[in-house]
């Protein structure tokens, strides 16, 4: 006797148990419940973090900016073949093409380079003053168009 009521609890409890992970499931799975407004709220704090990175209005970019978060990535170890960084020797050759044909390279993409270094939103006058920043590293003294306000 004692056995069977103890066991009773058992025998209702699992097919409870699977009910409510069926329906928490269910529920889960079903997009249409999620509250936009709710998700939105909770993931503001990371959003806004990311907001802060990348909402620089594109245009208004500086040389320093562009080379340090798109072209030091392969211009600062030299890779697949990129003229490093800094390097005076590495960028003689290319200066003597001047600027304004470094920055047309630039802009179509040279050898492994992608156009524009891979920046695909950069305006022509950004990537302008990218050249201009990354070529003067190495000794050039050009002009980087200014930033309109
Ligand atoms: C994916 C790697 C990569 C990225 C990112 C990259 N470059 Fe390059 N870059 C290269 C390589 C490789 C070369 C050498 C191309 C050649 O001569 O074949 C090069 C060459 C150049 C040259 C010399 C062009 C010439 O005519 O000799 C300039 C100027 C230049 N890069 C500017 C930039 C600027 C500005 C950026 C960022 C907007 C950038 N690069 C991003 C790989 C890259």
């Amino acid at each position: 006797m004692s056995n069977q009521r103890t066991l009773r609890p058992t025998r209702f409890a699992l097919p409870a148990v699977a009910i409510i992970t069926a329906a928490l499931v269910a529920g889960c799975g079903d997009q249409g419940k999620i509250d936009p407004e709710l998700t939105a709220s909770l993931i503001q704090p990371v959003a806004r973090v990311e907001l802060k990175v990348v909402t620089v209005a594109p245009g208004s970019r500086t040389g320093e900016q562009i080379v340090k978060s798109i072209c030091a990535g392969c211009h600062d170890s030299g890779a697949v073949g990129a003229p490093k960084t800094g390097d005076a020797g590495e960028w003689a050759p290319r200066l003597a093409l001047g600027y304004d044909a470094l920055t047309a390279s630039a802009i179509a993409g040279k050898g492994a380079m992608p156009p524009r270094g891979g920046g695909s939103d950069l305006t022509d006058t950004e990537v302008a003053r990218a050249v201009a920043y990354l070529a003067n590293l190495a000794g050039a003294g050009y002009t980087e168009p200014p930033v309109e306000q």
